[in-house]
């Protein structure tokens, strides 16, 4: 069998390592660990478990179309947002369109536009969150998409509301626009954007959110698009019929109604974001603002060594090699005790791997 060959350059993802033993902060999950009312959603789904799921994950829809304030026809959900965008790329991009995206993002926009014979755009970023402005500039008549992600992955940087209303009524109508909220949970800031006021007046955004991180159910997949009606029914056409499985619509809908558990998320990522700030402050090292939970910092040091040293020291982190960022690390937000032995951990590693400039 021959690879297709616009295809033989891409390399499977290669997810935040994990070392046996070792703490993860590695992949921005949930320190606190699953929902608990999600877990106990589940326990009581599993005995159905030899029937197939609802397809149109209909209870969870229904949830999530109340506490969205969206009407339930402007849902999709789908097996993690990874696959929500493989759905979208699959939908609309015809081989030589071409997608734009910050240059220092999430790599499943590139994965998802290439598969479909897309050719992926980028600009650069600026003070880590995407240049709306660049990204205007750079569309063109073969534009079919945008990605903006915000918080971004992995800088944490945002878009303010208005720059993204602008942005938007910058944007031509037969551009989608996916916003990437992954980890707009935790944003604190209070000119983040208010996403859901917006789809009433700009039929080309599609919102793309996770059970991933804030709900701490990474592990079950379940991601949504909110989007148009008429973009919706776009994306049916290409899901697969049972994408999402039982378990992650039962678990997502408990999850969703779990404030306590989604409060004191926000709560420990608040707290830990202070402790990080100040540790970076006291060792002089950069770092950019974050409004996610996740922390970028440059440690002017070989991002790979520094990874090895830490995980000699039971702690993996994300060297940001794979992003161009090879002299910077992320390190995903813990409980107290955890940001303890992950500094500890970060101040070895300083000490022994030389440094860089
Ligand atoms: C920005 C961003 N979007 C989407 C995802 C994928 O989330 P999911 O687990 O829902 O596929 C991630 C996961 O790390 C992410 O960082």
């Amino acid at each position: 069998m021959e690879l297709r060959e616009d295809l033989r350059d891409m390399k499977p993802y290669a997810p935040g390592k994990k070392k046996s033993g070792a703490l993860k902060l590695s992949s921005n999950e949930n320190p606190l660990g699953p929902s608990p009312l999600a877990l106990e959603a589940l326990v009581a789904a599993a005995a159905t478990v030899h029937t197939y799921p609802d397809g149109a994950a209909t209870a969870l829809r229904e949830a999530l179309s109340v506490q969205l304030g969206v009407p339930e026809d402007q849902i999709l959900l789908g097996n993690g947002s990874d696959e929500v965008l493989t759905l979208i790329a699959g939908a609309y991009l015809r081989p030589g369109d071409n997608s734009i995206t910050a240059n220092v993002t999430f790599s499943e926009y590139t994965f998802a536009v290439r598969l479909f014979g897309g050719v992926p755009r980028y600009v650069p970023l600026k003070d880590g969150a995407f240049d709306l402005e660049a990204l205007a500039n750079a569309i063109d008549d073969r534009t079919r998409m945008v990605f903006v992600c915000s918080p971004n992955n992995p800088t944490g940087g945002y878009v303010t509301h208005k720059n993204l209303e602008s942005f938007l009524r910058r944007v031509p109508a037969s551009v989608l626009v996916v916003l990437d909220e992954a980890y707009a949970q935790y944003a604190e800031a209070a000119d983040f954007h208010q996403s859901m006021q917006l789809l009433g007046r700009y039929p080309n955004l599609l919102v793309m959110r996770t059970f991933s991180k804030i709900y701490g159910l990474a592990a079950l997949r379940v991601g949504y698009a909110v989007a148009s009606p008429e973009i919706i029914r776009h994306l049916a056409v290409v899901k697969q019929p049972f994408n999402v499985g039982t378990l992650g619509q039962v678990a997502a809908k408990a999850a969703l109604g779990d404030t306590a558990f989604y409060e004191r998320s926000r709560q420990v990522n608040r707290e830990g974001l202070v402790f990080w700030q100040q540790a970076f402050t006291r060792l002089g090292l950069f770092f950019y603002p974050t409004q996610a939970n996740f922390i970028a910092v440059h440690v002017r040091r070989d991002s790979q060594a520094v990874f090895a040293a830490m995980a000699d020291a039971g702690v993996t982190i994300r060297p940001l090699t794979s992003f161009g960022l090879s002299d910077w690390i992320r390190i995903t937000i813990g409980t107290r005790e955890q940001n303890e032995l992950c500094l500890k951990a970060l101040e070895g590693a300083l000490d022994t791997v030389p440094f860089i400039r």
